[in-house]
């Protein structure tokens, strides 16, 4: 038997929101690796006594998946933590760590998405939606074009910005969002909107719901989720 990894979903900010096979999962692995964040979410159901537990960041989570593949013996299973969803806007450390232990040793259980909670609060629905996650590393250009193109043919648009700490032109974040639409023809002052912060945390949680043109100059969480809004109901009465 090889080294098992499980990429499971958990949360997105919340302990009620992880599945039972992600339990399961949990008390089943040796090894539990993942960010502050997201451990904290799980970190009730560890056995801290048969478990090792590693903390990662973006700077050492390379090394530290490394060392753990090469410390894993055969049969033994590792387990890696996403928040919300592990498919949605995690692919470049899921395919990181596919390359590492093969596609064939990596069990994907998916989690409760912080779009899909987005989704529900706005009544928005995901099939009526464009997603687009600029939370990525990698250039964003194509990403805000086609953000352009979907707010132009009335899609709702269900997105995660782009917080860049340390480098904030690379921001894209919602009043950059709101500017960059205004730039290019975009009626923002007439497109309905909301932010959701820390969704599913019970203390933090926040709402705001306005015109596109309000998020001008307005600063929210690195962790909030946008709506664009131009959802038409329809009904099967109507069909
Ligand atoms: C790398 S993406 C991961 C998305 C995650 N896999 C999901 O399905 O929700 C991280 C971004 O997701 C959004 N996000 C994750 N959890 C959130 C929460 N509880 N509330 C609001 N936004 C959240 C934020 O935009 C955050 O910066």
């Amino acid at each position: 038997m090889s080294k098992k990894l499980f990429v499971v979903g958990v949360g997105p900010g919340n302990n009620k929101y992880i599945t039972d096979i992600a339990r399961e999962k949990i008390q089943l692995s040796n090894y539990i690796v993942g960010y502050k964040y997201t451990l904290k979410i799980i970190e009730h159901l560890f056995d801290k006594n048969n478990q090792c537990i590693y903390e990662v960041n973006m700077k050492n989570q390379e090394a530290t998946y490394q060392n753990i593949y090469k410390k894993m013996r055969d049969g033994e299973f590792c387990l890696i933590p996403f928040t919300g969803d592990v498919n949605f806007s995690e692919s470049e450390v899921v395919d990181r760590l596919l390359e590492i232990f093969g596609d064939e040793n990596v069990e994907i259980i998916p989690g409760i998405s912080s779009i899909q909670i987005a989704s529900s609060k706005s009544r928005v629905p995901i099939d009526k939606s464009h997603i687009i996650s600029f939370h990525v590393t990698s250039d964003i250009k194509l990403k805000k074009i086609e953000l352009i193109k979907a707010v132009l043919d009335r899609k709702n648009v269900i997105l995660v910005p782009r917080p860049w700490p340390n480098n904030l032109s690379k921001n894209f974040m919602q009043s950059d969002i709101a500017f960059y639409l205004k730039s290019n023809g975009i009626k923002t002052s007439e497109i309905d909107v909301w932010v959701f912060e820390y969704l599913t945390d019970s203390e933090k949680e926040r709402i705001f719901r306005g015109k596109l043109s309000d998020l001008e100059n307005k600063k929210f969480s690195d962790l909030s989720v946008m709506v664009i809004d131009q959802n038409n109901r329809q009904t099967y009465l109507e069909v």
